[in-house]
């Protein structure tokens, strides 16, 4: 019989515990569509007395992460401790030293140390294996690096965080407060052990950077990513963004462009009745657009044990397969340094805020508008009690730099109560 694939796994949480079910539960199955077995051979977490769900007696336990990646039984090392730093990164570390290649769901630490640890593998002859940590159970890196590998990939965006969307749409479907819903997303365990990664479109933005990489073939740029998170959107956001007919999503759009490579995480308003508008709960979507292929538009659930566990186990029965890609598709020596766009394309605006209700109000707003070069395109004030008045505008198309010196200009009209807020919307 062909010698099995031997894993180490790092971290039993909500996908570690994940992995160990499916690699139990699908054994024969595994080993059939792999022609070698797929073995467990020892793990490591935190607390060895957990309850995991799972039976863990089999396999041999090593409290430091290090010491796992370096077991001469360990084949494989499965990251999925989390954590861009710390034992993350040493246990990756150990492994590549030793030409073992790694399967990771950590988003963070490949956005932030993603070329440096690429190469370290290239020159030990491994790889790193991260369908996990892009859009959960969507296999999107296996499409990018092999259905889509004869294209030229011109634009990338989507939905990529699960979390946000969940907290999104059932704030909107079931008026429930923030707080509430984001305490169902944790008990889903959705949430990352720092939930201000999800909420402050960190997350997002560190898929985006990975998603980017390995499109336009250029080297991991978490920095040039514009972020603003989900924190700031109201259930009443919510309420007269569909009341206009769009809903707001946490939006990743990344593109090449003629002023450098566009890269933005924010909320945006899309078109209610669009694929993008109709995607509830923890789902993501992550739309590829190709020179040959057009657009592709791939869905599925973006969090949680079973997706996550299932995009690990991909990479895992690839590499029992004998099939390896480089860590971003291509050797790391041919990623280019990407020029980060300056400003983002212009788009129309959503714009909130309140007035003070009194004589001439709604015209100072207008004329701050028209004076930074905003044009408006609707209008729509709701009934209200006095003094204050809640008013929402759509522009027409405009720079964001436009929009913030009519945001700048606010203030000084003596008529706008509070902070205003602005959304792009993606059309
Ligand atoms: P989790 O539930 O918090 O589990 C983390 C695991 O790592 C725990 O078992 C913990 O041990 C262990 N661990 C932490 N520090 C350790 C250390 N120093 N030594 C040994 N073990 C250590 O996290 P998760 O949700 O499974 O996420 C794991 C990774 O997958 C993260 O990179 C995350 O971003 C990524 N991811 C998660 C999801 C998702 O839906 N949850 C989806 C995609 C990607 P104890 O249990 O003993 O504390
Ligand atoms: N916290 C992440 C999310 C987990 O909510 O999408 C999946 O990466």
């Amino acid at each position: 019989m062909t010698a099995p694939l031997r894993l180490g796994i790092a971290g039993l949480g909500t996908v570690g515990a994940g992995v160990v079910k499916i690699v139990r539960r699908q054994a024969g199955m595994l080993q059939t569509r792999a022609g070698r077995p797929v073995a467990i051979t020892a793990v490591t977490a935190r607390s060895r007395d957990k309850d995991r769900g799972v039976p863990l007696g089999d396999y041999g336990w090593e409290d430091d992460p290090v010491a796992l990646a370096s077991r001469d039984d360990v084949d494989i090392l499965v990251e999925l401790m989390g954590g861009a730093d710390g034992p993350a990164k040493a246990a990756t570390e150990a492994a590549l030293d030793l030409g073992k290649t790694v399967v990771t769901a950590n988003k963070a630490m490949l956005a932030l140390h993603g070329q440096a640890l690429a190469e370290r593998a290239e020159a030990q002859n491994a790889t790193i294996r991260f369908e996990a940590a892009v859009a959960g159970g969507i296999p999107v890196m296996k499409s990018l690096t092999e259905g889509l590998a004869g294209n030229q990939i011109t634009r990338v965006m989507g939905v990529m965080n699960g979390t946000c969307n969940y907290i999104l749409t059932r704030m909107g479907d079931a008026g429930l407060p923030y707080d509430e819903v984001f305490a169902e997303a944790n008990a889903l365990g959705y949430l990352e052990a720092d939930p201000t990664l999800d909420v402050g479109g960190i997350d997002a933005a560190h898929k985006l950077t990975l998603l980017a990489s390995v499109a336009f073939g250029t080297t991991p740029d978490f920095t040039g990513i514009e972020i603003e998170g989900i924190e700031r959107v109201s259930i009443d956001d919510i309420r007269h963004a569909a009341d206009m007919g769009f809903a707001i999503k946490l939006l990743g759009v990344a593109q090449p462009t003629a002023r450098g490579l566009e890269q933005r995480m924010s909320p945006c308003l899309v078109p209610l009745a669009s694929p993008l508008g109709q995607l509830d709960g923890a789902t993501n979507m992550v739309v590829l657009e190709g020179d040959a292929v057009g657009q592709i538009v791939l869905r599925g659930a973006g969090a949680g044990e079973g997706p996550t566990a299932s995009a690990v186990m991909g990479d895992v029965m690839d590499l029992a397969r004998g099939l390896t890609v480089p860590t971003f598709g291509q050797p790391v020596s041919s990623l280019t340094q990407p020029k980060p766009a300056q400003a983002a394309a212009p788009a129309p605006y959503y714009l909130r805020m309140t007035l003070s209700d009194k004589p001439g109000a709604m015209a100072k707003v207008a004329t701050a508008l028209g004076e930074a070069g905003v044009s408006i395109d609707r209008m729509r004030q709701y009934q209200h009690e006095a003094p204050e008045a809640p008013v929402l505008f759509v522009t027409h198309k405009t720079t964001r730099a436009a929009l913030d010196d009519a945001l700048a200009a606010f203030p000084a009209t003596g008529v706008v109560t509070g902070d205003p807020v602005a959304l792009r919307i993606e059309s």
